[in-house]
């Protein structure tokens, strides 16, 4: 294949509306954090999505964005994360043709948020070191930011800063500096949805998939052994119940049927990174159990 064949690819796959292409379930816990999610906004204060990876943090922070109407930019943090990535930089190339100017400059996602008048997403903040932790003091409390060379800019009055975190990680190496915590003021915790809730989620986000009912329970039945052992540290998410839906239906799509060995082997497959057992714990046969408890639908 020539450069060319990627160049025209390249074009004809950038995504011109950024939309959510699946129906999104606002319902139970997920209704309740919309509403919160609403009123902070309206008082311009800035909530945190709290919860275990995989519990619709992300989603419900866009459902929200596109029920506002507003751009929405996101951004994951880790260690390596620095303040120029939030705020952006001068693309050297053109800052050496034409000085400092402001074409020059090219956005982080946190400046266009702020200037273009947005939600910004702050996923996994609680991971990002104090140093880049800091730069957002300063849009939190006083709406506005520093560019280097350009100057101090005022925030659009749509500018929204929605955090996200993973509360098992709050306690960990890297925690919210006390200043930051001290300007996200609306705490909202996710977790594991109720099990219509989650059923419900799952066949929204596999519309393609014609799973009876039957294996439907089956498949929650088993992400939800994952939540009540005491053998595991990090249990099933919503995700993996998605995955283990699709297989399923692979499989009897192919084979025309399923028996008990072949959901067995399906669940060993997912279940074998989807989920994570607290240190000293037998892998292969706490893995074993779960699958055997959850089939049998006594979770
Ligand atoms: N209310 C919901 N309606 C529809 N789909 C949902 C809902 N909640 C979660 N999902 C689905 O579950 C999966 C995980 O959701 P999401 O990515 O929002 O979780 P997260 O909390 O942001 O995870 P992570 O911590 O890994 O970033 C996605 O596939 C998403 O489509
Ligand atoms: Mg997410």
């Amino acid at each position: 294949m020539s450069d060319i064949d990627f160049y025209s690819r390249l074009s004809n796959s950038l995504v011109k509306e950024e939309k959510l292409s699946r129906p999104v379930v606002i319902r139970g816990q997920y209704k309740e954090a919309l509403e919160l999610l609403e009123d902070a906004a309206a008082s311009q204060l800035t909530p945190m999505l709290l919860g275990p990876p995989g519990t619709g943090k992300t989603i419900i922070a866009r459902y929200f964005a596109e029920k506002q109407k507003v751009p929405f930019e996101w951004m994951t943090f880790d260690e390596a994360t620095k303040p120029q990535h939030l705020v952006g930089s001068f693309d050297p190339a053109i800052a050496f043709k034409k000085g400092f100017t402001n074409d020059a400059f090219v956005p982080g996602p946190l400046t266009k948020m702020m200037v273009n008048g947005g939600i910004f997403f702050a996923n996994e903040l609680n991971r990002a070191t104090e140093y880049t932790q800091n730069t957002l003091l300063e849009p939190l409390e006083e709406r506005s930011i520093y560019l280097p060379r350009i100057g101090r800019i005022q925030a659009h009055e749509n500018f929204f800063m929605i955090a996200a975190a993973n509360p098992a990680d709050l306690a960990g190496t890297y925690r919210l500096s006390e200043a930051l915590k001290d300007r996200i003021k609306v705490w909202i915790s996710l977790t594991y949805p109720e099990r219509e809730v989650e059923i419900e989620i799952i066949k929204a986000n596999i519309p393609e998939v014609q799973l009876n009912d039957y294996y439907i329970e089956k498949v929650h039945d088993l992400i939800a052994v994952t939540r009540n052992s005491k053998e595991v540290e990090r249990p099933a998410s919503i995700r993996t119940g998605i995955a283990l839906a699709k297989l399923i239906w692979k499989k009897i799509e192919k084979e025309g049927d399923i028996d008990e060995r072949d959901l067995e082997n399906i669940a060993y497959r997912v279940l074998l990174g989807g989920i994570k057992f607290k240190p000293g714990i037998d892998r292969e046969k706490a893995i074993w159990t779960v699958i055997k408890t959850g089939l049998k639908g006594e979770p």
